[in-house]
């Protein structure tokens, strides 16, 4: 029992007019407080949500509508109530709120002015927060305006739903506050920025078969499956469950198709401005919404071996208080018994690159395939050195004088040794698949296939094989039409002798 000290009380209520302004700073960014507000109507069963904006006018606002269950004028005042429920009461399954705050202080991270209207029943009611007005009074009071008809977007209502309307978004004017068209291709630019987070965060509910659909003025935006399972070169590994006492953890791992398997288009919307190397990592759901992605939780590396691995995690929302999920449900810490699992999950990962990665490798040093370099591994270390036996190494070294020939293989072995082994390495940590073998001209080419066929046709090598074998090395593969042009016409002039 706890120990009854006797004490005196003072009143200690917070002041309102700075509370307030308080709340705007806890680090939200447009992306992450319009999904709050999205939250928010998803909970409420909304099927259609619209994002209308209003950028060119003299008094921009954002407006986010839905048709979802709407509120009655108490629910309404206790809605703008910051902390309007308490955070470790037990929630419906579904709810994506949790501490009461979401809508008021997403809406104060970018704007002055929150208006809430919503209709239930037949009866439409609004109020207002409006931090200027709250300064000047110093009081905890919302405005409830009698005519709602003058409450821009509030004519979008349907016959049930609510509207969040931002006005006075100073944030988002980027400090142009009297050149309107500036202002608002500012404003613009911004708002389309959040697409992508949007398509992503809410996915699973665009997907669903009775989905809920996402507009930004008037266009819906289509979902962004991280996982591109649609794809049907995408793997994905078999779905684990943990059970906890506070609820299920589902996991399952994927791994992206190569960039050659899936279309330009795609694979740069999957990757994001970020990039695939920043994208790879957990995609923590919870209640099916994505709060967090693009980290291994500091499990491990986010290399080039694991790019294209992209981890499902799904929690319940009873779990909150385990993964320590922040008002703006953009992070999280792992549970210990989910971490060691998630550890397991990770080396399965790797060792599984790592395989796909060495057979690679073999298919390099394979003799048959006519490798130009060889990739030679011992003591630890990893070299790769010409293949001063290539047929058209070798066959140019024959007709040279044997003095020539010496310096022609030290030519040779220089490039090698001076490979610009850490300019790759940068290289690679960014965007791997932009490099690329160089391009050789015509008589390079030409030279090197000549060569490779007549040793190729010399060791009675049927055309079929031999096709097969030149495809799949450089510099051949790369310029695969005019090497088999080449090869035509070397067969040809062959004939004609
Ligand atoms: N679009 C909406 N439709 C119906 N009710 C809403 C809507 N937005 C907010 N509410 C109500 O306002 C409450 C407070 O919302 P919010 O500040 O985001 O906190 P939380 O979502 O954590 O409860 C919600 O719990 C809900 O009851
Ligand atoms: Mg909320």
């Amino acid at each position: 029992m706890q120990k009854v000290v006797s004490s005196r009380r003072a009143d200690a209520t917070p002041h309102a007019a700075s509370l307030i302004e308080g709340l705007r700073d806890i680090g939200y960014s447009l992306e992450t407080a319009i999904s709050d507000v999205i939250d928010n109507s998803i909970t409420a069963g909304a099927r259609r949500i619209r994002i209308v904006t209003e950028t060119f006018a003299e008094e921009p606002h954002i407006a986010i509508l839905d048709d979802g269950s709407g509120m009655t004028e108490e629910e309404l005042i206790a809605a703008m109530r910051p902390g309007s429920r308490n955070p470790l009461a037990s929630r419906d399954e579904p709810d994506l709120g949790r501490f009461g705050l979401g809508m008021k202080s997403a809406s104060f991270s970018q704007c002055r002015r929150l208006t809430v209207v919503s209709r239930r029943d037949g009866n439409t009611s609004a109020a207002v927060w409006d931090l200027d007005d709250v300064a000047e009074h110093n009081e905890w009071a919302v405005q409830l305006p009698d005519d709602i008809s003058q409450i821009p977007e509030a004519d979008k209502l349907g016959e049930i739903g609510t509207l969040v309307l931002w006005e006075k978004i100073d944030r988002l004017s980027g400090g142009f506050v009297h050149n309107a068209t500036k202002r608002a291709e500012v404003i613009n630019q911004r708002i389309a920025e959040t697409e992508r987070h949007l398509r992503l965060v809410f996915h699973r509910f665009m997907e669903d078969a009775k989905p809920v659909s996402i507009s930004l003025n008037g266009r819906r935006l289509p979902p962004l499956d991280p996982f591109a399972r649609k794809n049907p070169a995408t793997i994905a590994d078999p779905e684990e469950r943990l059970s906890l006492i506070r609820g299920d953890v589902e996991i399952q791992s994927f791994t992206l198709p190569h960039h050659k398997q899936m279309g330009k288009v795609d694979w740069e919307d999957i990757a994001g401005p970020e990039g695939h190397l920043k994208s790879q990592g957990f995609y923590l759901y919870r209640g099916r919404r994505l709060i967090l992605h693009g980290t291994w939780f500091g499990l491990c590396r986010q290399s080039e071996l694991t790019k294209l691995s992209r981890v499902r995690i799904d929690i319940p929302n009873s779990m909150d208080a385990d993964w320590k999920i922040d008002v703006k449900k953009s992070s999280a810490q792992l549970p210990p018994i989910v971490r060691d699992r998630l550890k397991k999950v990770i080396e399965r990962i790797q060792d599984g690159s790592k395989r796909t990665y060495r057979k690679r490798g073999q298919k390099l040093v394979d003799h048959e395939r006519l490798p130009m370099w060889h990739r030679i591994q011992s003591e630890g270390q990893i070299r790769y050195r010409p293949n001063v036996e290539h047929p058209a190494f070798a066959d140019f070294a024959e007709s040279l004088a044997p003095d020539l020939r010496r310096g022609f293989f030290n030519c040779i072995a220089l490039v090698g040794a001076s490979l610009p082994i850490e300019t790759l390495h940068a290289d690679m940590a960014g965007t791997a698949e932009d490099i690329v073998p160089d391009r050789v001209d015509e008589d390079t080419l030409a030279q090197a296939v000549q060569a490779t066929l007549s040793v190729l046709l010399g060791a009675r090598k049927d055309m079929k094989e031999i096709m097969s074998l030149m495809k799949d090395v450089d510099p051949f593969r790369s310029a695969w039409d005019d090497t088999q042009r080449i090869i035509a016409t070397t067969l040809d002039e062959k004939e004609q002798q």
